[in-house]
């Protein structure tokens, strides 16, 4: 008697799991942090960023002008794709999701991006040895990118290591496909679609085409990292086993202009 009542509560724990599995918006197991919004990552979205001059210029950043109504603006089943973070915990108490498919929904809560860059000193747990084995000098916000500029390498294990998200290299669904497709899809039959996006000439559902939607989609620019990995040898990369492994869409060649980025995020203050 007693043990089924533990093993019942137990399968209620899982289905209460189940249940509160976050909306799309990643960072499964990483929920410890809150999403802080696109004001949050405003040197990204700073004109002459690559990354946010190319996330303003698709339909992401307005999604959820397309809820129209206040009954859709509180619908759940509207906001895990219209909206961030819904079902996660958020900086702004006032807040129960973010509206737009915002940074957040793919690289997971911004929290945890601050801290490392904020204070790596705090964030990372073996701080003292890589401030012995680099010579970190920097405090605060620029000890960070001095990481970043002395082995670039470290600086993504140590990003890694604290468990933000890349998409395509370290997110929880493996592929970056397989995270598009948490809000897409690619049959006109899907289960789990939009009941708005119709075509309008075929009066069918609109479907998913990754790899155009990718080149539409695609932020990424060319940084001190991408090079460093462009050249390891094998044995390298075997040592750096779980941070340098791609998504093969990752091997497409870049937009010509994400070459010659005019500034890079990275190294501006915060
Ligand atoms: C599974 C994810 C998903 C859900 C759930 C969802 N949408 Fe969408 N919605 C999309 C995507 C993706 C598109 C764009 C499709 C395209 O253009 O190929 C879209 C397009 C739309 C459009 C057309 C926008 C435009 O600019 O043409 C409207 C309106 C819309 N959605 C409203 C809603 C409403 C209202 C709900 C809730 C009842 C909802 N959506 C639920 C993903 C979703
Ligand atoms: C729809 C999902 C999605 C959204 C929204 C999104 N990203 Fe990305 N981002 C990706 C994917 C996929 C990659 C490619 C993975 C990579 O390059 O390692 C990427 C790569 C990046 C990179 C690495 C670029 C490089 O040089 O390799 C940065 C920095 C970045 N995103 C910042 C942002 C910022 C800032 C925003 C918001 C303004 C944003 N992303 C919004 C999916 C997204
Ligand atoms: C959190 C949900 C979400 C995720 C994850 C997501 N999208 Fe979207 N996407 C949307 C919604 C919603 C729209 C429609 C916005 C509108 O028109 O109002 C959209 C629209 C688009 C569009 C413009 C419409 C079209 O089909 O041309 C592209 C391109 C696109 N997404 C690419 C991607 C790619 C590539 C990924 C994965 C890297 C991705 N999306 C991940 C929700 C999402």
């Amino acid at each position: 008697m007693y043990r089924g009542l533990i093993v019942f509560s137990l399968m209620l724990a899982l289905s209460a799991l189940v249940v509160l599995k976050p909306s799309p918006t990643n960072g499964e197991g990483k929920q410890q942090w809150k999403y802080v919004g696109n004001k949050g990552c405003k040197c990204h979205l700073s004109p002459g960023c690559f990354e946010g001059d190319e996330y303003k210029k698709i339909e992401h950043a307005e999604a959820f002008k397309a809820l129209k109504t206040p009954e859709e603006q509180k619908d759940p089943n509207c906001l895990k794709c219209h909206a961030t973070g819904h079902g996660g915990k958020m900086k702004d108490p006032k807040l129960t999701y973010l509206e737009n498919v915002t940074c957040e929904a793919c690289h997971g809560p911004g929290e945890g991006y601050a801290e490392v860059k904020n204070d790596l000193a705090k964030a990372v747990k073996d701080y003292a040895e890589l401030a012995k084995k680099y010579d970190l000098k920097e405090k605060g916000k620029k000890t960070f990118n001095e990481l970043l500029n002395k082995d670039p390498m470290m600086a993504r294990k140590a990003q890694y290591d604290k468990g933000l998200l890349v998409a395509g290299i370290n997110n929880p669904e493996g592929t970056i496909k397989a995270q598009c497709l948490q809000c897409h899809w690619e049959k006109e039959d899907a289960k789990d679609k939009c009941p708005k996006a119709i075509d309008e000439k075929t009066g069918k559902p609109k479907v998913f085409n990754f790899d155009e939607a990718f080149k539409k989609d695609d932020h990424r620019d060319e940084d001190d990292v991408d090079k460093l990995v462009a050249k390891m040898s094998p044995a390298d990369k075997a040592k750096w086993k779980g941070y340098v492994e791609r998504d093969p869409i990752l091997n497409s060649p870049l937009k010509p202009e994400a070459k010659a980025p005019k500034k890079k995020a990275s190294e501006s203050e915060d």
